[in-house]
C-alpha cells in the first residue's frame, strides 16, 4: 500500500495544480460582499445573495424577476419584501413595506396585522411614521400589547378625494402591530388603508405627504435590526 502514496500525492498535486486556475477564475467573477447587485440595487452588507455574503438566513437576499425586470428580496415571517437600498443610518435597510387595506362597509372597527416576532427586525419610531389614507376615521396603531403607539383622524371628505389621510409619530419601536380604524362621523368611508413609512421618503405636508394617495399600494419604510439578537426569544408560561 505504502507505494501507492507518492503515486497519489502527484495526482493530488497535478489536479489542484489544474484546478487552481478554474477556481480563480470563478472567485473573480463573484462580485465581493457588500457590491453584489440585482438589478439596479447594490446589495448592502450584511445582506447577500452568495450564501459567503449573509452571515444570518436573517440577511439572505433573493434575486427574484418581476414585471419592471429583477428585484431584491429579503423573506421576513414568510412575506417577501422588496429591497429599496442601504438606509444612511447603521444596522438599517431601506425596504418596500406593503400597505394593510381595510375595507369594511358594515363594522364601525376593523384592524391589520403585521409581525416581525421571533426576528431581528423592527420598525424604528426614530425614522418611521403611521399614515393611514381614508376619510373620516380615527386610525390607531396598537403595540403587540395592544398599548396604543400613535393615532391620527383623517379628514371628513367626499369620495372624490385621492389624497386625504393623516400621519403621525409613533412611540415606541415596533416588532409587532395592529391597526385599529373607527368611524368618526356617520358618512365616513369605509376603505382606508394604514402603513408605517419612511419620515425621509417624502415631502412632509399636510395632511398627508406628498406622493401617498388611495393607488399606493408600497411605501419606503427603515427596517432596523438588533445586532444582538440571539434566537427565537422562546417565552415560558410559569
Ligand atoms: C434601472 O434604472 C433605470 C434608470 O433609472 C430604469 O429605467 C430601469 O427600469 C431600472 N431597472 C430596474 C430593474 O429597476
Ligand atoms: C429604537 O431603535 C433605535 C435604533 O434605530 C434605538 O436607538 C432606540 O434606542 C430604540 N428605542 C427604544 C425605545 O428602544
Ligand atoms: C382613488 O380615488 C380616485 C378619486 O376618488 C378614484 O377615481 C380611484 O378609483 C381611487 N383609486 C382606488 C385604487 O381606490
Ligand atoms: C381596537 O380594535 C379591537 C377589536 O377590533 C378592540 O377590541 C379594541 O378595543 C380597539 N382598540 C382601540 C384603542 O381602539
Ligand atoms: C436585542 O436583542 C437582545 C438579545 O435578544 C436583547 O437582550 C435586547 O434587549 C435587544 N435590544 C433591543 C433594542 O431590542
Amino acid at each position: 500500500m505504502g507505494f501507492h502514496l507518492p503515486l497519489y500525492f502527484i495526482f493530488l498535486l497535478l489536479f489542484l495544480f489544474l484546478l487552481c486556475p478554474i477556481l480563480q477564475a470563478a472567485e473573480s467573477q463573484e462580485p465581493a460582499c457588500g457590491k453584489e447587485a440585482c438589478g439596479n440595487i447594490t446589495i448592502p452588507s450584511p445582506f447577500g445573495i452568495h450564501s459567503t455574503c449573509y452571515t444570518e438566513p436573517w440577511f439572505r437576499v433573493t434575486c427574484n424577476p418581476t414585471l419592471n425586470g429583477v428585484k431584491p428580496f429579503i423573506n421576513v415571517n414568510g412575506i417577501d419584501l422588496e429591497v429599496l437600498g442601504k438606509a444612511l443610518y447603521s444596522d438599517a435597510i431601506l425596504i418596500n413595506n406593503p400597505v394593510t387595506y381595510i375595507n369594511c362597509d358594515s363594522i364601525n372597527e376593523v384592524s391589520g396585522r403585521v409581525n416581525l416576532l421571533g426576528t431581528p427586525f423592527f420598525f424604528s419610531s426614530k425614522r418611521n411614521y403611521f399614515g393611514s389614507v381614508g376619510c373620516g376615521n380615527l386610525a390607531t396603531i396598537l403595540s403587540n400589547e395592544a398599548v396604543s403607539l400613535g393615532g391620527c383622524i383623517q379628514p371628513r371628505c367626499d369620495d372624490g378625494v385621492s389624497e386625504s389621510g393623516c400621519f403621525t409619530q409613533i412611540t415606541a419601536n415596533l416588532t409587532s402591530y395592529t391597526v385599529n380604524m373607527t368611524a368618526m362621523y356617520p358618512d365616513s368611508k369605509r376603505w382606508a388603508s394604514a402603513f408605517i413609512f419612511s419620515k425621509y421618503s417624502f415631502r412632509s405636508a399636510y395632511p398627508l405627504p406628498t406622493g401617498i394617495n388611495n393607488g399606493t399600494t408600497h411605501v419606503p419604510a427603515v427596517l432596523n435590526w438588533n445586532s444582538t439578537y440571539c434566537g427565537d426569544g422562546v417565552d415560558f408560561t410559569i
